[in-house]
């Protein structure tokens, strides 16, 4: 009985280390920014926790401080915070502000690596977002925790506040959204951040060596989530499983595969007011605007608007499979095509990238920036959309893309799989083209399976006309949410 009253009006906590529109590096934050608004949407009460970054206080959001408060780590030292709360759209976001740790130009470290003391900020992190629920006083039904920076809460829970009434009946949902980040520490992190020593065990979070958060979310969380169902399957296996593949199999009985969603209200070419023109699949004149200024922003020639376009908007990290695409870089250019990236991150990929742009300078638009309006201009103005990762846990780009109108050409892998169906020019079904294996030669051919289709226009429409139709709202994913809250409340 007590359980149905809870499930009716859910109220569940994210605590997330980068949230849409707030502070953003990747996926994590758009899918921290519109799943509680989709959840919020299905009746359930959301609050959205996160440090309160420099990032964050430039935007200036209209925030009201709650309080401050102490926390005293493994060390002995008492370090102030204080809470800041944001209501909008039905959502409470909660900010912990400590400038020491948040206070810095980057999220998570420079283009020359992680910031040493990650550990310890995103234990801080964790633990504070823990002391902000229970000083509000609100109980939370469900505490859903993403990725290694906020993993830490889950061993909070279970070996700090265990006797502690408030949690007690706390369910918890941990989710992966890319297992190669796992927030790997030296053995002494433990009593600094004031967790057990004893945790350092192959049981517990021992990793070869090394202390590991993640794995804090697998083994105590009550239910594991990853971003698409083929990715769920892919890390319990050892090509994928960066090592916890053993441990993933293990739990694969709590262990699901929900794939992301998109906002629409946010990603829609006909409401976007960051991209030159707006259309639909009514009236595409709006997409050649885009095509045509997406040429001129990246300072190249105007006849590359009768070429297609291929564009890229990428974190520079090897999982996306970059150097691929620089391998085959004299080969692609044999192909009558314009090439435009945006993306920032590894100083390797993105020397190796300009060094390809130089060598192509009328054919090859290169950014290395992070631009929310640029990527805007890209996704609108190009034909295609290149996405060759290694892997890819669930991947969002290709999803805006085909809202676009613009074709996916992906590697079969991860999310990238489950949502992209090869086209088929006899049938006319399908809404992009993807291959199977990480190689020059097997990119190449799929780059050349999909300019086919471009140049016949007829056929092109259709296949224009398939993306666009494509739904991957919000609403499916937050219900199957939604679903394994009550499975584990009850
Ligand atoms: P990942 O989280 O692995 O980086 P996703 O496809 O899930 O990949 O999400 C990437 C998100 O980050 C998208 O919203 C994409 O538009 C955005 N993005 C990536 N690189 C840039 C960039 N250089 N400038 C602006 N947005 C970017
Ligand atoms: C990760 C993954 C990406 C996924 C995103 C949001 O950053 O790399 O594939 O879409 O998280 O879940």
């Amino acid at each position: 009985m007590c359980y149905n009253n809870r499930t009716m009006n859910m109220s569940i906590a994210f605590l997330a280390s980068e949230v849409a529109p707030f502070a953003k590096t990747g996926g994590l934050a758009d899918v921290a920014g519109a799943l509680p608004v989709a959840l919020a949407g299905a009746g359930a009460s959301v609050r959205v926790l996160m440090p309160f970054y420099r990032e964050v206080k430039k935007k200036k959001p209209p925030v009201r401080k709650l309080w401050e408060d102490r926390i005293v780590d493994g060390l002995g030292r008492s370090l102030p915070y204080t809470v800041h709360e944001l209501k909008e759209a039905g959502i409470a976001t909660l900010f912990i502000e400590h400038d020491p740790y948040y206070d810095r130009d980057f999220l998570y470290g420079t283009a020359a690596g992680d910031y040493p003391d990650n550990g310890e900020r995103f234990s801080f992190f964790a633990r504070a977002a823990l002391e902000t629920l229970k000083k509000t006083g609100q109980a939370a039904d469900i505490i859903h925790a993403h990725d290694w920076q906020s993993a830490p809460a889950l061993a909070y829970l279970r070996f700090l506040h265990s006797g502690d009434p408030f949690f007690k009946r706390i369910r918890t949902v941990f989710t992966i959204h890319n297992l190669a980040y796992q927030g790997q520490f030296e053995k002494d992190i433990l009593g600094r951040i004031g967790l057990p020593e004893s945790l350092f065990n192959l049981n517990d979070l021992e990793f070869y060596g090394k202390v590991n958060f993640l794995k804090a979310g697998i083994l105590y969380a009550d239910a594991v989530t990853t971003v698409s169902p083929r990715y769920s399957r892919e890390i319990q296996t050892p090509e994928f499983g960066c090592g916890l593949d053993g441990l993933l199999r293990q739990r694969s009985r709590v262990l699901h595969g929900i794939l992301n969603g998109v906002d629409y209200a946010s990603w829609d070419p006909a409401r976007d007011v960051l991209i030159p023109a707006r259309y639909g699949p009514a009236d595409l004149a709006g997409k050649s605007v885009c095509k045509e200024e997406l040429i001129r922003m990246f300072g190249l020639p105007a006849s590359a608007a009768e070429r297609p376009v291929v564009g890229v908007v990428s974190r520079l990290a090897g999982q996306k499979g970059f150097d691929l695409v620089a391998d085959a870089v004299d080969e692609i250019f044999k192909r009558d095509l314009t090439l435009i990236v945006l993306g920032t991150g590894e100083e390797k990929i993105q020397e190796t990238l300009k060094a390809a742009q130089k060598a192509h300078p009328d054919r090859f638009g290169l950014k290395i920036a992070f631009d929310e309006k640029v990527a805007r201009t890209i996704y609108a103005g190009s034909d295609f959309f290149l996405i060759p990762s290694r892997y890819e846990p669930c991947g969002l780009t290709q999803m805006y893309s085909l809202k676009y109108g613009t074709i996916p050409v992906v590697r079969a892998t991860g999310g990238l799989d489950d949502t992209i169906r090869e086209f088929d020019p006899v049938s006319r079904s399908g809404n992009g083209f993807k291959f199977d294996d990480f190689t020059e030669a097997a990119l190449l051919a799929c780059l050349d399976r999909a300019l086919a289709q471009w140049r016949n226009k007829a056929v092109w429409a259709d296949l224009v006309r398939n993306a666009m139709a494509e739904d991957f709202s919000w609403a499916r994913s937050a219900q199957a949410y939604l679903d394994l809250y009550r499975e584990i409340l009850s």
